[in-house]
């Protein structure tokens, strides 16, 4: 088989989780008007962002990836927006004053919209239909009209990506990201914590630092750092037929990029070395994520690595491991060793949410906080017995006051899931959960660092 990589060279190759649209002409006429809509971002943005992750890599920064499981048309709002940028600022405030290094900001945003499914249908009450595959497919509502795969949804999900990513611009250029407004969060729920002394005292030390910043002179107005920040965008790259509509070779540097995020991944269910979806990502050069859950070898992990980054750039390959809380040191420690010993250069971030899934004695699809940080508490654990770098943490969540995730300092209860449970697809974790487990991450950084880990990984 040829070697050849063309934007459509997926097309040859085994594929899953893509939909059966029923026109087959209408699909490509929305690939045609795609192809020549603008870039939503510049091949310079994406190799920003792969700087800083090779930074990362090197244990000079830490990513915080994070957003919803699903975008939807129906939660398009520009309070939504607002919301979750300005939850990801503020833990990305916590995280960088508890590790004392650049958080790397990349949103779950602007493009989130396709979605693999476990089955390919679903059953209520006697009834099967296709699965919904997010809003970029077909339709949430289960009737067999909206379960339809759709091709317009494209142009719909490329429009709202767009004003999304105009406003994410503006708020993370305008000032909307100005330290100081970035702290004025809601600590609300620290009084109901036994470790909510803690978060208060290093809320107020962050503030302290911003104070002294001020009277030495350093304010938004004569300090850029101060008012803007980089925020960069990412999704699954999972629906083909819309990412190769939005490649286009760079001018700069004669690249392909695949310009509908700054960064893509690789989900869980199509990260085989031999099929369409790896084959689709090797060839454009953006920053790359491959999620690695528990059926991940350590050999097809290299080979994965080698087919995707085969000169092994620095800040190219993000390997984001989501094996449920208790099973990490089963796990991670093979593939560390493999991909360390061999010299390859990747980010290791931690999923916490996708192998921690439950369902509810009320029927709710729901994730413990406790075993969501249980987890990322694994992973920095193993990282620590290996002596390598825990660099990041990839999370969904909402800016939104949601019941989805059980626990946190709110003690969102069974009985109380179904008060305010919105989510399209995955639960997420909610402002005050999303922000505490900020603060219980930053203090895992901050002694991380006490150990002198930090120097040594870096080194
Ligand atoms: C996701 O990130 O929404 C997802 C489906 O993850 P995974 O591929 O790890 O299951
Ligand atoms: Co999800």
């Amino acid at each position: 088989m040829s070697n050849q990589w063309t934007p459509e060279s997926w097309r040859s190759k085994p594929v899953r989780q893509l939909p059966t649209y029923p026109d087959g002409t209408a699909v490509k006429s929305v690939e045609e008007e795609l192809s020549i809509f603008p870039p939503l971002v510049f091949a310079g943005e994406a190799r920003m962002l792969k700087k800083k992750l090779a930074d990362v890599s090197e244990g000079r920064g830490f990513l915080l990836q994070g957003g919803d499981c699903a975008e939807s048309f129906a939660e398009f709002h520009p309070n939504n927006i607002r919301d979750t940028f300005k939850v990801l600022l503020q833990m990305a405030v916590v995280l960088t004053y508890g590790g004392n290094r650049p958080v790397v900001k990349v949103g779950r945003l602007a493009g989130q919209f396709a979605k693999p499914r476990s089955g390919d249908t679903e059953t209520i009450d006697g009834v099967e239909l296709p699965s919904y595959r997010g809003d970029i497919i077909n339709g949430f509502d289960f009737t067999e009209e909206a379960r339809v795969p759709d091709p317009k949804r494209m142009l719909k999900a490329y429009s709202q990506a767009a004003s999304t990513l105009n406003l994410l611009r503006a708020f993370s250029q305008g000032g909307y990201a100005d330290l100081h407004q970035v702290q004025q969060w809601n600590m609300g729920f620290v009084a109901s914590r036994p470790q909510g002394e803690r978060y208060k005292e290093m809320a107020i030390r962050i503030q302290d630092a911003l104070a002294f910043m001020e009277s030495c002179g350093v304010t938004a107005e004569n300090t850029p750092q101060m008012g803007k920040t980089d925020f960069f965008t990412s999704h699954e790259a999972l629906l083909l037929q819309y990412e190769q509509s939005m490649t286009r070779v760079d001018s700069t540097s004669g690249e392909y990029y695949d310009t509908s995020a700054h960064m893509l991944w690789i989900g869980d269910r199509t990260r085989d070395p031999d099929e369409a979806h790896v084959e689709f990502l090797r060839g454009v050069a953006n920053p790359i994520g491959v999620k690695a859950g528990p059926s991940q070898d350590p050999d097809t992990l290299l080979r994965l690595i080698d087919t995707l980054n085969p000169t092994n750039e620095a800040g190219r390959m993000t390997i984001i491991c989501r094996f449920g809380a208790g099973e990490v040191d089963k796990h991670l420690p093979a593939l560390i060793r493999r991909v360390e010993s061999e010299g390859r250069k990747v980010v290791w971030s931690c999923d916490p949410m996708h192998g921690n899934t439950i369902k509810s004695s009320t029927g709710y699809k729901t994730r413990p906080f406790d075993r969501i940080l249980s987890e990322v508490r694994e992973f920095f654990d193993v990282h620590a017995a290996e002596g390598t770098y825990a660099g990041g943490v990839h999370f969904e969540m909402t800016g939104q006051d949601v019941t989805e995730c059980l626990g946190g300092a709110f003690e969102v209860t069974e009985e109380r899931l179904s008060d305010r449970y919105h989510t399209a697809c995955d639960p997420r974790l909610n402002a005050n959960q999303a922000l505490e487990l900020a603060f219980l991450i930053a203090e895992m950084l901050k002694s991380e660092r006490g150990d002198g880990k930090i120097a040594a990984a870096a080194s």
